[in-house]
């Protein structure tokens, strides 16, 4: 695997109105889901070559218990989410180096958990995230209805599955 240029690193930050403003170039779909999310409890890592966001990454880490995508993050967790590597620098090891970011920072702040759901067919992310030191802690089959997730069955490592129900959320968060 070709090295990430060493002289960049991650950054880490805080989701306010000014947020992007450090970067000199900025990809829209970066833009729009710091623009949803502002305001929330999360938190921006971006991994940055001559002042543009190539690769990224959001921490969910709410207060309270808070729904996102059908699976809820507690309070005292920090969860990945919307990771995102432009096409030309994949393969060079940036989601996992956004990850070892993330995992310090949580560790800092005292949070016990540092999790994400991958989707099976999504062997890069599988791959990524075994290279940056995580383990895979439970598998879930999900059904889904009219693009919803309704039901998930979670096997825990001693293999028992644990049925939720999902469609009664408190709060949905994006
Ligand atoms: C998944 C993703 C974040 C991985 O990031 P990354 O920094 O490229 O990860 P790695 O460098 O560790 O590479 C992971 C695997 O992807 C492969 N890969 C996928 N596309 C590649 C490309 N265009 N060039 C080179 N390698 C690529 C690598 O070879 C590597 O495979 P290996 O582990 O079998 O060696 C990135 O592919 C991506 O942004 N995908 C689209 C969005 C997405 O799926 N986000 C994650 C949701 S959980």
């Amino acid at each position: 695997m070709p090295e990430p240029p060493s002289d960049r690193t991650v950054v880490s930050l805080p989701l306010e109105t000014d947020t992007l403003q450090r970067f000199r170039t900025l990809p829209p779909e970066l833009e729009n889901l710091v623009a949803r999310r502002l305001g929330g409890p999360w938190r921006l890592f971006v991994y940055e070559a001559e002042g543009t966001p190539v690769a990224w990454s959001f921490l969910h880490l709410p207060e309270q218990k808070e729904w996102l995508d059908s699976v809820p993050t507690l309070p005292g967790e920090c969860r990945e989410t919307s990771t995102f590597v432009m096409p030309e620098q994949r393969g060079k090891g940036l989601r996992a180096k956004l990850l070892e970011a993330q995992s310090a920072f949580c560790t800092d702040m005292g949070l016990r958990r540092h999790w994400a759901i991958v989707e099976k067919r999504n062997g890069a992310s599988i791959s990524s995230s075994l290279r940056a030191g995580g383990r895979i802690a439970a598998k879930s089959l999900v059904i889904k209805m009219l693009g919803r997730n309704i039901v998930e069955v979670r096997i825990t490592p001693n293999g028992n599955p644990r049925p939720s129900i999902l469609f009664r959320r408190r709060r949905e968060v994006r």
